[in-house]
């Protein structure tokens, strides 16, 4: 099991979208395990796109992410980093695939509503940054053995 972190990024809560983008999360039988509204500081975004630092976009990028509350969420799966990254389609807005959440949603490239992380490492760190301990949950939903086929003994 993995667990990611996602931000819905303020343009998603101050759209009204955030139920609807969980949703996606949730229909496609990820769990979320964590979930939190913050506003963002200065520090903690500096922290958290540290490896953009110095990129012509940072700037406007911190600015963004910390104009306005965002829903910050965990959320686990067999491959849930890599299937989450696939629900949120590609960077920008104008070039995400249909049946995505930046390509339904958005058609902005800096306004792209959503945040996950990339790779096992950045989601550990990540996850670090957000949720303080026990603030991640660990429960069996009933559910699950639908979700996932246990006959051979480990989550297919
Ligand atoms: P994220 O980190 O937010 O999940 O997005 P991502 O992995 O798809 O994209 P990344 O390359 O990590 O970029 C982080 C955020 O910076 C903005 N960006 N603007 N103008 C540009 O060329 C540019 N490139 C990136 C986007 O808001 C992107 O989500
Ligand atoms: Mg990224």
């Amino acid at each position: 099991m993995e667990t990611t972190l996602i931000i819905l990024k303020p343009d998603a809560v101050q759209r009204g979208l955030m139920g609807r983008i969980i949703s996606r999360f949730e229909e496609k039988g990820l769990q979320i395990v964590g979930a939190k509204m913050t506003k963002i500081s200065q520090e903690l975004a500096a922290k958290h796109y540290k490896d953009h630092q110095g990129k012509p976009f940072y700037d406007g990028l911190v600015k963004f992410m910390t104009s306005s509350p965002v829903l910050v969420l965990a959320v686990r799966g067999v491959g849930a980093i890599t299937i989450s990254r696939n629900l949120m389609g590609a960077t920008f807005g104008s070039k995400a695939a249909a049946g995505t959440i930046r390509g339904d949603f958005g058609v902005s490239n800096s306004f792209n509503l959503i945040h996950g992380s990339d790779s096992p490492e950045a989601a550990e760190r990540e996850l670090g940054l957000f949720f303080a301990q026990g603030e991640v949950q660990s429960f069996d939903r009933p559910g699950d053995a639908w979700v996932y086929d246990m006959s051979g003994g480990k989550a297919e």
